[in-house]
């Protein structure tokens, strides 16, 4: 059966991750998340970028080799997304034996086929990026150290693909998303293409794959880590991996690699006849003050930072609700605050405490009985029985902010129903009749946390596991309202979201 895939990019590892790293990939988790809880099976790409010019100059800079540097560094990335819950199925780093023997067997493979080329060339060359550029990208503020750079070095015929690309992005309007990054690509490629330089000489770089048909050259760092896509699945027409998984249904980036993922990659996998994956995602930059967070800024937030202070699911919650995917978005810690009091303290936690505080207090801790329905219980049964599929209908189609947006909605109305229904008075009445009613209350009230909290489990997945484990709930089975079992014992859950007090 054919695996959802999908990738992060590679981080380079020349430092610690921050918030930008951490929004792709947990994005990356929630999708993967989303597409297992529908019964898909997923296979989630993430690692590290571990050549190039970047980290020898980090590891230079720490006086240690760049192996022991890119281990170390490593080590951080997967503590983070440890603590930040990312379940990936595989972690590449481009200094893996299984990758740097699939980027030898494609350069071995187009040399043969004459797509790689030996010539001299002069041009400005950006050492920030690491790559030639043009008059007008040297124009553009993202290309820092410029100079002008005369060498022989070897070369992918890239020119060649030029028309067959433009087909395949004008016939497959899925291929980049979302809609504008598609038209900036287009607008890209409406200028002739050129070729892509593909190696680097060892006078100026050492630490990458040398090439198999030239030990003075490395091979340059994006050819080599773009095919991580297809290395870490086992690349060969035959393997049963590869064929499991590819193409992939995702490449997630942001809109700072596009160029790289929509023109050097498509076309290596044509001139290799390898299938090209179905969706390059591009999302917008989390910017600080209006500027793009980045190391080289030094404006970064630590995802740990706030993960240890507030909990790993209140940060994946503010990223994820607060992105509209596609655009730019501000992090402030004075918005995380109030989301997060808002949303999670207020709206969910006090529903969570309500219902099962009132459960254990005065239904032995066993989830309530139904009785009659009335015509306030069935307003609310008929929007827990038709927005899990809306709320399923935006999450499959990346509109993860509106999804979030309409599971807080519901579980709004939720509060909303309880304090109309005041089960609390009820429970206190010598009347039969009333208790039968707060038990439906009760019993209606559970049912909707536990939708509600089945929906925000890709989300956060910490305390909704913790939740659902305590009212017996199986993720896969369980998004159908009236699937609890009256008399099932409940346990407590504490306090999910304590309120954030406001610091200074
Ligand atoms: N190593 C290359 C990618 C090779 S993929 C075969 C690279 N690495 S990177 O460490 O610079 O990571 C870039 C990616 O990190 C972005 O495309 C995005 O996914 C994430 N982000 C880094 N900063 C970000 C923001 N400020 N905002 C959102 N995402 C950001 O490029």
């Amino acid at each position: 059966m054919k695996k959802f895939y999908i990738t992060t990019p590679l981080y380079y590892v020349n430092d610690e991750p921050h918030i930008g790293h951490a929004y792709t990939t947990i994005l990356a988790d929630v999708i993967s998340r989303i597409q297992k809880m529908q019964n898909n099976e997923v296979f989630f790409l993430t690692g590290t970028d571990e050549h190039g010019q970047k980290v020898e100059e980090a590891a230079k800079k720490n006086n240690v080799s760049p192996k022991k540097h890119v281990d170390q560094y490593v080590k951080r990335f997967k503590k983070v997304w440890k603590e930040i819950d990312i379940d990936y199925t595989d972690f590449i780093r481009t200094t893996d034996t299984r990758h740097i023997d699939v980027v030898i067997k494609i350069l071995n493979i187009l040399f043969e086929k004459e797509e790689i080329y030996k010539s001299e060339y002069e041009g400005l060359y950006s050492v920030s990026e690491e790559r030639f550029i043009t008059e007008k990208e040297a124009e553009e503020e993202n290309f820092r150290e410029i100079k002008t750079l005369k060498e022989k070095n070897y070369f992918f015929k890239m020119s060649k693909y030029q028309d067959k690309l433009i087909n395949h992005i004008n016939n497959n309007p899925d291929f980049i998303q979302p809609e504008s990054r598609k038209n900036e690509i287009l607008g890209f490629l409406k200028k002739p293409l050129a070729d892509l330089c593909i190696s680097r000489p060892k006078e100026r770089l050492q630490w990458g794959i040398e090439l198999p048909f030239d030990n003075n050259y490395v091979t340059y760092v994006w050819f080599d880590a773009l095919i991580n896509y297809i290395s870490a699945i086992g690349w060969n027409e035959n393997n049963e991996k590869f064929k499991e998984c590819w193409p992939a249904n995702y490449h997630l980036m942001a809109k700072d690699i596009l160029t790289t993922h929509c023109v050097y990659w498509p076309t290596m996998l044509m001139a290799c006849n390898i299938a090209l994956p179905k969706t390059i995602f591009a999302h917008g930059w989390w910017l600080m003050d209006d500027i793009k967070m980045s190391k080289s800024i030094g404006n970064v937030i630590k995802p740990l930072d706030l993960a240890y202070k507030y909990g790993s699911d209140s940060l994946r919650y503010y990223l994820m609700s607060n992105m509209v995917l596609g655009q730019d978005a501000s992090f402030t810690l004075d918005s995380f605050i109030r989301k997060y009091n808002s949303d999670l303290a207020n709206d969910y936690g006090n529903l969570v405490n309500r219902v099962l505080i009132m459960i254990n207090k005065n239904f032995d801790g066993k989830i309530p009985e139904k009785y009659d329905y009335d015509k306030t219980d069935m307003e609310l049964i008929i929007k827990a029985k038709e927005m899990p599929n809306q709320i399923l209908n935006y999450y499959n189609n990346l509109k993860i902010h509106k999804a979030v947006e309409l599971i807080m909605q519901l579980l709004r109305s939720v509060n909303k129903y309880l304090e109309v229904k005041a089960p609390w008075k009820l429970i206190k009445s010598n009347d039969d009749d009333d208790i039968f009613k707060a038990s439906t209350t009760l019993y209606i009230a559970a049912e909707l946390l536990k939708i509600g909290t089945i929906l925000l489990h890709p989300i956060m997945p910490d305390k909704t596991q913790k939740l659902l484990q305590s009212l017996n709930v199986d993720i896969k089975k369980d998004l159908l309202f009236g699937t609890l079992n009256s008399n099932t014992k409940i346990s407590t859950a504490n306090n999910l979201f304590p309120r954030i007090e406001k610091e200074g």
